[in-house]
């Protein structure tokens, strides 16, 4: 039985990845792990801890993160010193280059480096890669153009709440409650930066996520990416445009046969989050030669970003990490 911590149990993507540890049917031992604010709170049972100097973090084969960069930067190393193999849902570490970044259908062997952190990539970026692996490995990628509409769950559960405030409202008349999480109204509108603009950048933290990711998970330095990330009013489930510039010649027919043969990727006309919600596939519709360009296409992707955009690849790196033999316990075993 492997003895898993799951820290941010008590958020939007913990709930969720509590959901997947369930249904998946991992053997696994769970301790859920939050802030001081929710500790003795009961989830399926389950205690909820505290995460402070008082935790005992001894024992664990794997730590599922999604609480926050911070949290993870000061928690994480205490965990893999303590022995877990850390999955972590934050940006804390995914630029780190001793940190494989995997999303679990494209770049499963990059496990097999871990120093005891593995990273899961920002949810968009995930979604993306999904449908591009067996494009980049078809015909190379010389250049990606994407628009992103991405769900108020990605934020976080006090999102989700200031959406569902913001709504009610509006839908009685009343005037908007004053912003409490993103820059404007969200609730009948669009905002078109998502994220926040680090210093000096014209580009959403978002967006050079999406950047350096797709280049690390493709592991290829020279794909150019030109994207722009918008919050939507939607719950759950991000949707991106992607026009999709190949280096050699790929007919759209080929196109379609890699994208029906891609592993957890379903084709369909036109796909929408409302559809995606709860499924762990990646969804791409819309699929259509680009008249501008002999070498582009375009295509339009959409995914639960909480399932797998976040909890469901966790889950399926804590099941690579088992089944590689990567796990403290395995190696124990083995020896
Ligand atoms: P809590 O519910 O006790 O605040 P979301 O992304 O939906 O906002 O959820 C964030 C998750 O991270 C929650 O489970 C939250 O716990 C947890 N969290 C936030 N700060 C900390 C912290 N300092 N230590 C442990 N867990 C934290």
């Amino acid at each position: 039985m492997t003895r898993i911590a799951v820290v941010g149990a008590t958020g939007a993507v913990g709930a969720v990845m509590l959901q997947c540890l369930a249904e998946r049917g991992l053997d696994s031992e769970l301790t859920l792990f939050a802030s001081e604010r929710s500790a003795g709170r009961v989830i399926d049972g389950r205690t909820v801890v505290a995460l402070n100097d008082q935790a005992d973090l001894s024992g664990f084969d794997i730590a599922l993160f999604s609480a926050g960069a911070s949290t993870s930067k000061a928690w994480a190393p205490r965990f893999v010193e303590a022995g877990a193999v850390v999955v972590d849902n934050s940006s804390a570490f995914r630029r780190d280059p001793e940190v494989p970044l995997v999303v679990a259908e494209v770049n499963p062997h990059a496990l097999d480096a871990h120093k005891g952190l593995v990273a899961n990539p920002n949810c968009s970026t995930m979604q993306l890669m999904v449908a591009l692996a067996p494009i980049q490995r078809a015909a190379g990628i010389e250049r990606l153009i994407v628009s992103t509409y991405q769900s108020v769950s990605g934020t976080g559960q006090k999102a989700l709440e200031a959406l569902d405030a913001e709504a009610a409202a509006s839908l009685a008349g009343q005037p908007a409650p004053a912003p409490a999480v993103y820059p404007d109204t969200i609730a009948f509108n669009v905002i078109g930066a998502a994220g926040s603009f680090p210093d000096g950048s014209l580009d959403t933290d978002e967006e050079l996520k999406m950047m350096f990711e797709t280049r690390k998970i493709l592991e290829d330095d020279q794909i150019g990416v030109a994207v722009t990330c918008v919050r939507v009013p939607v719950r759950v489930g991000h949707s991106e445009s992607v026009n999709v510039q190949t280096r050699e010649p790929l007919s759209i027919e080929r196109v379609n046969e890699l994208l029906a043969a891609a592993p957890g990727l379903v084709l369909e006309q036109v796909p929408s989050p409302l559809r995606s919600e709860a499924r762990d596939e990646v969804f791409v519709g819309r699929v259509r030669d680009d008249p501008t360009h002999p070498r582009a296409f375009s295509m339009f992707v959409v995914a639960d970003n909480l399932r797998k955009g976040a909890a469901t690849n966790t889950v399926q790196i804590a099941e690579a990490l088992i089944s590689r033999g990567l796990i403290r316990s395995a190696a124990h075993v083995a020896s």
